[in-house]
């Protein structure tokens, strides 16, 4: 079993990292392994053709591909979509292979723990219609938090890794300071987290950057295997080799 991470894909805006020129690992894959996008997917937004078109386009790769929640998301739809017991967690299915991991929920992929906690808070609310582009949802509440820490306690606060979209606020200060554009409400909670869990990497998207903090990892282009904090190297995307 292969596992890659990598940072927002907003849709198709960002989607270009998965494609075979980009990716070429991916096309060595099979459903067996997994792709996580850490937050901002963005293919559960309005159910247009093209939306189901690159919905069909993704669920058509050699991989299985799984997603944490970021705030760019439909929160409304993706609440409304099937929910089954996967891997010793929740997920919403999307379609055959193309799983939501439901936020505070530990997973085993073939040994492994993977703790997701999907959510965050978007800087650019105030341009955004609510219910239509923006859903009061993007946060955790009480409850998800809860159990998150249910979760974690039944596992004794160990996972091998973690895959958030928002960071700890801890890391928020290296990467920003005082120069915070969000609340640091949410980031605070994942703090606490941090200090309680014990884990190998924690990856985490909605920065739009790649950049290594010890062992939390910031993924924006990057595709990175599960454990480590180097991306794939990168093939020369400019390169005519579409396939
Ligand atoms: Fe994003």
């Amino acid at each position: 079993m292969a596992v890659y991470v990598t940072g927002d894909t907003h849709g198709s805006i960002d989607l270009a990292k998965l494609r075979p020129r980009r990716f070429e690992a991916g096309s060595r894959l099979t459903k067996d392994d997994y792709v996580i996008v850490a937050g901002d997917f963005g293919l559960v937004w309005d159910g247009s053709p093209s939306e189901l078109e690159t919905r069909d386009w993704l669920d058509a790769r050699p991989w299985t591909t799984l997603f944490v929640d970021g705030n760019h998301e439909n929160h409304e739809l993706l609440a409304s979509l099937p929910v089954e017991k996967w891997h010793g967690g929740l997920v919403h299915r999307v379609s055959g292979s193309i799983l939501h991991l439901m936020r505070g929920q530990v997973f085993d992929l073939d040994g492994l723990s993977v703790f997701a906690m999907g959510g965050a808070e978007s800087v650019d609310r105030q341009w955004r219609v609510p219910y239509r582009s923006w859903w009061p949802e993007e946060i955790p509440n009480a409850d998800e938090r809860a159990l998150a820490e249910t979760n974690l306690a039944a596992r004794g606060w160990r996972v091998d890794y973690v895959v958030t979209h928002e960071a700890p606020y801890r890391v928020l200060d290296l990467m920003y300071g005082d120069d915070q554009a969000a609340s640091d409400e949410f980031p605070r909670w994942l703090d606490g987290i941090a200090s309680r869990l014990t884990f190998d990497v924690w990856y985490f998207g909605h920065h739009h950057i790649d950049e290594n903090h010890g062992e939390y990892q910031a993924c924006y282009e990057g595709i990175y295997p599960l454990g480590e904090t180097e991306p794939l190297p990168v093939v020369d995307s400019w390169l005519p080799r579409e396939r």
